[in-house]
């Protein structure tokens, strides 16, 4: 395989981080698979935390999590190791983001490792940008690598049309394809990396 290897589609999860009822975030997300979708490089896969009922509750040290949690676990966990790029959409709640979304990504470690992550956010006037920033802390402990450019939404609710697209679309999509080629770049070189030598982390 080489450096760029193109002629393998890079598998990206695209995690949906709102569960809040009513919520945009589906939307938002839907918008931006469909901008996903023109690009024949990428294998799109969508992990919905609001079908992702995963508790608040950790398991101790070496215990083992409820049968019920575990199967909650084998459907997302191999997607997630399986994949070699995410993007993670998030509305801001309180200058931050949401509470599930954090908690997801506690219920896993390894699967997050010397990947590529991008952010599409969305929220009032600073557009899910503070949740953005917040995230590339929380990735950074993780060993996954922000990519610099972002999509974010403002105002998602006079933003979005009914449709679930942005009102200013030409400015959007063009972010989404910026966002996506150095998912890209980074998704294709690492993963490259992983298969001649184990990450260290
Ligand atoms: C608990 C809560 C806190 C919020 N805090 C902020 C905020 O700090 N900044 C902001 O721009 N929008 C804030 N909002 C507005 C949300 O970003 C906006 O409603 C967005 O659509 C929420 O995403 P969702 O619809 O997918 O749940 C908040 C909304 C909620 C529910």
């Amino acid at each position: 395989m080489s450096t760029h290897d193109t002629a393998t589609p890079l598998r990206l999860a695209v995690v949906v981080g709102s569960v809040r009822e009513g919520r945009q975030g589906r939307a938002v997300a839907d918008w931006f698979l469909g901008e996903a979708a023109a690009d024949p490089g990428l294998d799109l896969d969508v992990i919905d935390l609001a079908e992702a009922d995963l508790p608040l509750v950790l398991p101790g040290y070496g215990g083992t999590p409820s049968p019920e949690t575990a199967a909650v676990l084998g459907d997302i966990s191999p997607r997630l190791a399986a994949a070699d790029a995410f993007v993670v959409v998030t509305p801001e709640y309180n200058h931050s983001f949401p509470a599930s979304l954090k908690n997801f990504i506690d219920w896993h470690y390894t699967q997050w490792q010397a990947k590529p992550v991008g952010f599409v956010s969305y929220g009032g006037l600073g557009g899910g940008l503070r949740a953005v920033e917040q995230l590339r802390l929380v990735f950074a402990e993780l060993h996954a690598t922000t990519v610099r450019d972002s999509v974010s939404l403002h105002g998602p609710w006079s933003g979005l049309a009914e449709d679930g697209t942005p009102r200013d679309a030409d400015v959007c999509a063009g972010a989404a394809k910026g966002m996506l080629g150095q998912l890209a770049w980074w998704g294709r070189v690492l993963r490259t990396a992983r298969a001649e030598r184990p990450y260290a982390g």
